[in-house]
């Protein structure tokens, strides 16, 4: 049980997958203009992430380099420059370093050795991706987050990720550790018990089918109206209409689609028995009406509510794993994907 409530081994986890693993930050819908930014510290490290005028992105730790004050104190916002509110060094939008108030009192800093620190930083799949380590100048900061993603990039744009938007964010924080926040996402084992008076209904008891693709999942769990399907051609139904999609992005990213749009949740460790959770519905387009806010502001509810009752049981787990119960967990024949997703942080954290 010390996956759950070991404060090294988590914090191993943190150094080696939080901060050297491709890490999803957010959705590109949120940095859609030339100098929108948002400002991410849910990974431990400080992040400043900026659209860039020829449509990239770029992220950078969000710490001035003359005394080390936080420069971009917003959560998001769309600038042309960044100025510290200490002292007013001012950093242009690539991180370069343009204005130091009374300069003359800093004659030996040569400006352009004193930029935003960099971290490496790309997109797919609408996801905006940061590898929260400092780099030094030297080091290439473009982040191929397509190959990290692998097979699964076509399959998420396929069901429209990139080209949404997103709707209705929540963060909350949970006394979890942040591997129980994901694990009970893994199977439908629970469906049934956990969720009988909600979404369960929808879903068949105790299935779900999972492919792995490299460190990541992809499950796939059939509502009952599939049934209908057996004698229907296939050219003419789509299988999100009658499933839905759940990826793993490993670590710590959910994106879940469904008939007419996705969710996504980011789970991030708070020490060890404790987890941030940030989470955002997908929408084909941003609501324009109130019929269409009543809408998504449903769906959101049916998500939070669903995820809350998750939640209930990986706090229930956490406060259990202190009594001395179990030495360990069992993980059944329905519950590989779990034991995909242990395995492969315990080879990732050995190996690094
Ligand atoms: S610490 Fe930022 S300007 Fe002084
Ligand atoms: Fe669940």
């Amino acid at each position: 049980m010390s996956a759950y409530s070991d404060e090294a081994r988590i914090d191993r986890e943190i150094q080696v997958l939080f901060r050297r693993l491709p890490i999803a930050v957010g959705h590109a819908s949120e940095l859609a203009r030339p100098g929108d930014f948002i400002t991410h510290d849910a990974s431990g490290v400080p992040l400043l992430v900026v659209r860039r005028d020829d449509g990239g992105v770029d992220a950078f730790v969000n710490v001035c380099r003359h005394r080390g004050t936080r420069v971009e104190p917003a959560p998001r916002g769309n600038k042309r420059a960044f100025s510290c509110p200490y002292h007013g060094w001012t950093y242009g939008k690539r991180g370069q370093l343009v204005t130091i108030p009374h300069e003359r009192g800093f004659a030996c800093v040569d400006k352009t050795t004193r930029g935003l620190v960099r971290v490496a930083a790309g997109e797919a799949a609408g996801l905006v991706f940061v590898t929260p380590s400092p780099l030094s100048p030297d080091e290439d900061a473009a982040l191929d987050a397509r190959a990290w993603l692998g097979p699964l990039a076509a399959d998420l744009e396929g069901f429209g990720v990139a080209s949404s938007v997103s709707y209705a964010p929540r963060s909350v924080e949970r006394a979890l550790s942040w591997k129980l926040a994901i694990d009970i996402f893994l199977e439908t084992y629970h469906l049934r018990p956990t969720h009988k008076e909600t979404i369960y209904p929808m879903f068949f008891d105790n299935l779900g089918l999972v492919d792995r693709s490299g460190p990541h999942l992809r499950n796939v769990f059939p509502k009952r109206t599939i049934k209908e399907l057996a004698h229907v051609p296939e050219s003419t139904w789509t299988l999100r209409a009658h499933a839905n999609v759940l990826f793993h992005l490993f670590p710590n990213t959910l994106v879940l689609v469904q008939p007419d749009h996705a969710a996504v949740l980011h789970v991030w460790p708070n020490g060890a028995g404790r987890a941030t959770v940030t989470s955002y519905l997908l929408v084909p387009e941003p609501p324009d009406s109130e019929k269409a806010r009543g809408y998504w502001d449903a769906n959101a509810a049916v998500l939070y509510g669903a995820t809350d009752e998750d939640f209930a049981m990986g706090e229930s787990i956490q406060r259990g794993v202190a009594s001395g119960a179990n030495r360990e967990v069992v993980f059944g024949a329905f519950e590989h994907a779990l034991a995909h997703f242990h395995g492969t942080i315990a080879e990732r954290t050995r190996d690094a």
